[in-house]
């Protein structure tokens, strides 16, 4: 009983980082609930303890504790989710458009007033710190607040008199029943690039959360219902390949949104497009910072720092890659200095500039790949691998770590490493810069560094890579415009969100009227104001 109890006292305790109302809201734990809080699946608007066998425990990175567990769905359980969808389907994308977007001006203000619990959730068991989870969140309500301008996103096209009394005229429709499989490492803003724009269309959506990082899709999904989506709108599921082959394979799903490695990425587009559906998967990368002499040296290398170890380099859009042109290449024991001073503590830790990574396999894998990178011939000027961080020496934490004189063809180059490691090349020339980058099958995101407008037009313009930054270093677009990664980074054909996301959720149907002038009736006219809405 004694050690139960002290069981039950540290799981408690460590609760009561978060808010203990709103984590039994979404698992309906009562007080005394078992030890490991449990992850409900969401089916047809209500929250739901699967009836599996199989659990997935749930890890605080920076303790490496248990801290909850999230169950593999059964086949009926995945069933019953996308059979919700199918159903709601129809309801709801016969709802006006006006009252979609009614319940996501609700929803985004919700959001707001829940950032901060929702941050707390990701820090709890991401690992990242509370300013990045709060990052994390508020660039996916602006996707949620893009959404709401779905009147003027979804129009169609027309042309009048294309030969007499003849119109033709586009509907934007929805396609159905989508779904969305989210990474690790966003579990907010990742979720929020994909059923927002997909709902507000008047699609019905399943999403799978990756089975890491559940608790913020949860809270999300509870405060969306608090704003009004009809049961069956929004369902989740868990799991793992299952649920991922389930969705590839589902005749009633009619698109996948996915954002994850290459491997599960290739997999899912090649799987998915076989069964006839929509896919857009945006994958790996390797993003390079060309940093040129006459760049401003102190806001470059504040720039090159943050982006390259905040979050832990576990962002896609990371700028892992430094290429250090002709003079700038004097600047890299400063660089040293300040990847140095960073502060490596568990998220929640006032002052923490980055957190752990998200599993020890993460760290092994890390780790290996800077030991690769030493045996191939680098130079390690910082070494990450051996921290200890006072009062979490079982978190999964990796400091800074800086390898220099890296060449092209060694593997901590070709590999994404999606840790807080910085890999330095030289060029002699903006030239040979960009043929650097353009040789490296990734092109998700890129950033040139100099006060030379010429330099960075022509850099701009000749680079192979979806987005480019100027004197930014993590160039991800507003929602207005849409996240363009290329190449071996993206496959599919239209972007998520933006306009190609609404093009990615909707499609066309084309009319072509005729309306004889000699059948017009003349009536009388109306003289009361119409009323139209919802
Ligand atoms: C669709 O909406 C109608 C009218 O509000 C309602 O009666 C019906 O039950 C709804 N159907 C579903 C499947 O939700
Ligand atoms: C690029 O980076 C983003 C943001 O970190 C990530 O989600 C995505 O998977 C990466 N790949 C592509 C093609 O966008
Ligand atoms: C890279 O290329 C150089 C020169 O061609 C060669 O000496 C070196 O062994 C190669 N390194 C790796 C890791 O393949």
């Amino acid at each position: 009983y004694v050690y139960l109890n002290s069981l039950f006292q540290t799981f408690f305790f460590s609760l009561l980082h978060l808010s203990w109302k709103v984590l039994s809201s979404i698992t309906h734990c009562p007080m005394f609930c078992p030890l490991q809080p449990t992850t409900k699946l969401f089916i047809d608007g209500k929250f739901v303890e699967s009836k599996t066998t199989e659990w997935i425990d749930i890890h605080n990175p920076a303790t490496n504790e248990v801290v909850g567990r999230v169950p593999k769905a059964t086949a009926s359980e995945m069933e019953a989710a996308v059979a919700s969808c199918k159903k709601a389907f129809w309801n709801w994308s016969e709802t006006s458009v006006l009252s979609r977007q009614q319940i996501f001006l609700r929803y985004q203000q919700l959001i707001k007033d829940n950032l901060k619990e929702i941050s707390k959730l990701i820090t709890f068991e991401q690992g990242k710190t509370l300013a990045d989870a709060e990052g994390d969140v508020f660039r996916g309500l602006q996707v949620v607040e893009h959404a709401c301008s779905v009147t003027s996103l979804i129009l169609g096209e027309t042309m009048p008199s294309i030969t007499k009394d003849m119109d033709t005229y586009t509907y934007r429709l929805p396609l159905g029943v989508c779904a969305g499989i989210a990474p690790f490492n966003f579990p907010a803003m990742i979720p929020l690039w994909m059923f927002p724009m997909a709902m507000v269309c008047g699609n019905t959506f399943l999403m799978k959360p990756s089975e890491r990082v559940p608790g913020a899709l949860m809270f999300l999904a509870k405060l969306f219902q608090d704003a009004g989506a009809p049961d069956g709108t929004l369902n989740i599921i868990h799991g793992q390949h299952e649920a991922v082959n389930f969705i590839c394979d589902h005749p009633d799903i009619r698109a996948i949104s996915f954002v994850g490695s290459n491997q599960a990425g290739e997999y899912i587009y090649e799987r998915g497009s076989r069964n006839g559906k929509r896919v857009q998967a945006n994958m790996g990368a390797k993003n390079h910072g060309v940093v040129m002499p006459d760049a401003n040296k102190e806001n470059t290398l504040n720039q090159l720092v943050g982006a390259a170890f905040g979050a832990a380099g576990q962002r896609c859009m990371a700028l892992s890659t430094a290429v250090l042109v002709g003079e700038a290449q004097k600047w890299l024991p400063e660089l040293v200095e300040r990847a140095k001073n960073l502060r490596v503590n568990a998220g929640d830790q006032p002052g923490a500039d980055l957190g752990p990574l998200i599993s020890p396999q993460a760290k092994e894998r890390v780790c290996h790949l800077i030991e690769k990178g030493v045996k191939e011939g680098a130079s390690l000027l910082l070494d990450g691998r051996n921290i200890k961080v006072k009062g979490y020496e079982n978190g999964n934490f990796v400091g800074p770590t800086i390898l220099a004189n890296v060449k092209p063809n060694m593997t901590c180059y070709k590999e994404e490493i999606f840790g807080p490691v910085l890999v330095v090349l030289e060029a002699d020339t903006l030239d040979d810069a960009i043929e650097m980058v353009n040789n490296n099958p990734y092109g998700n995101g890129t950033a040139i560094f100099t006060t030379n407008g010429a330099t960075a037009r022509k850099y701009s313009h000749l680079v192979d890579v979806g987005q480019v930054g100027v004197n930014v270093p993590i160039p991800v677009p507003l929602p207005m415009f849409s996240f363009t990664g290329s190449r071996a980074s993206f496959r599919g054909d239209t972007n998520f969100y933006g306009k190609q996301g609404v093009q990615f959720y909707t499609q066309l149907k084309t009319i072509i009227s005729q309306w004889k002038e000699e059948d017009a009736t003349v009536t009388k006219p109306a003289v009361v104001m119409p009323t139209m809405g919802n």
